[in-house]
């Protein structure tokens, strides 16, 4: 059993939107940035300052704008980047600067042509400097889901007594298993010296489906942080999402953790970053799809219809949809179309209702669903 507090880190404004074909423009990011806020997620990483004059300029405002969010900018491992990322936080109540580098032996080789000692030293170097301008360092050492973990202890030892103030441990490409992301912040927890001055962070991306699993790992294990986006957007197969960790912990009292995220205003958040970025949500996609509270076989509905929890293991209204949703299909009972009839003012009775039952699933067969206007006309046709 684990107890404790969940910070929740949304990156939706930054791992988010390098999605390509998502970009928004400032103004946007401004609307979600401030639901964000009202939403309660603890730290807000509103971009990458160096990366462009815009992104730079959302910062700025982002900071200006947020109240009780903290807000965090992302640099690499170089003074410049540090040195504009905290030029672009300087008006935030709260601020972080997010640095790191690449730690795998991939990266170490290939992307700086570099050795593991002197990683660990630019890696201090990032941190320290980035401490002259804010109290609150975040350190990713990026994929460190395929960093051997004897020299990722190493790292994280080195940046805490720099002092990071939280580590980030990404799983950049989305391979670890569950089991073994867990293991590895296990691992970080029991042989990193100065450990309990620093929070743990969990960065998954969702390349195998595996990001909301390892996330929940990490947090079993010990890590105080994820880090998610809304809709789970982000690189290539995206990040964890926001909503499912955030409803994982809720529906599991057991777990005793827990957020500061408002589960009423998950489903709003979901349909205003999805048409801001003009990236639709898979309507089978867990809490905030479409079809995440319908029912459609006559067995569920059946079910549902006499208990919602036969079938349902949320409340809709508890992440901001109104009800449930019975669908109407070929597929469906005798007790569904009572149901939505009598919704729309036609209380049938047991011979009524076996009558319209045959005429409805001859429409039924013809049309993929049968709607509410569809039904007046089904019992008429049946001469009631
Ligand atoms: O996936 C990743 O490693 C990242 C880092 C930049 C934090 O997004
Ligand atoms: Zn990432």
């Amino acid at each position: 059993m684990v107890k404790g507090h969940v910070q929740i880190f949304d990156t939706t404004l930054r791992d988010g939107e390098q999605v390509p074909g998502c970009k928004l423009d400032t103004q946007n990011k401004l609307i979600i940035a401030e639901r964000l806020d009202e939403l309660g997620v603890d730290v807000l990483e509103a971009g990458f300052p160096i990366s462009s004059p815009g992104d730079f300029d959302s910062v700025v405002k982002i900071s200006q704008l947020i109240k009780k969010s903290r807000v965090c900018g992302l640099t690499r491992a170089v003074k410049k980047d540090i040195e504009v990322a905290a030029d672009a936080l300087k008006y935030a109540k709260k601020s972080r600067i997010h640095t790191g580098i690449g730690t795998s032996d991939s990266h170490i080789k290939y992307k700086f042509n570099s050795d593991r000692e002197s990683i660990i030293e630019r890696a201090v170097a990032a941190v320290s400097y980035a401490k002259s301008f804010v109290e609150d360092v975040e350190f990713y050492a990026e994929d460190a889901g395929r960093t051997d973990n004897e020299y990722l202890a190493r790292v994280c030892e080195a940046v805490i007594k720099a002092g990071a103030t939280v580590l980030n441990i990404p799983d950049t490409t989305g391979y670890c298993l569950p089991h073994e992301y867990g293991a590895k912040i296990k691992y970080l927890k029991e042989n990193v010296t100065g450990i309990d001055k620093a929070i743990l962070s969990c960065h998954c991306h969702n390349d195998l489906g595996l990001a909301t699993a390892n996330s929940m790992a990490g947090v079993l294990n010990g890590a105080r942080q994820i880090e998610c986006t809304i809709n789970g957007i982000g690189e290539r197969a995206g990040n964890t999402s926001l909503e499912e960790v955030v409803m994982i912990m809720r529906q599991h009292p057991d777990l005793k953790l827990d957020t500061h995220i408002n589960s009423k205003l998950l489903y709003s958040t979901s349909q205003l970053v999805s048409e801001s970025m003009g990236m639709p949500i898979q309507p089978n996609k867990a809490v905030v799809g479409a079809n995440a509270f319908a029912h459609s076989s006559g067995i569920h509905q059946d079910g549902v219809i006499k208990k919602r929890e036969t079938y349902e293991i949320m409340d809709p209204k508890d992440v901001g949809v109104t009800e449930s949703a019975i669908v109407l299909t070929a597929r469906s009972g005798r007790a569904a179309l009572a149901y939505r009839a009598k919704k729309i003012g036609f209380e049938l009775d047991k011979l009524q209702l076996d009558k319209v039952y045959i005429e409805f699933l001859k429409v039924a067969d013809q049309q993929k669903e049968v709607f509410d206007d569809d039904i007046p006309k089904i019992i008429e046709a049946c001469g009631l």
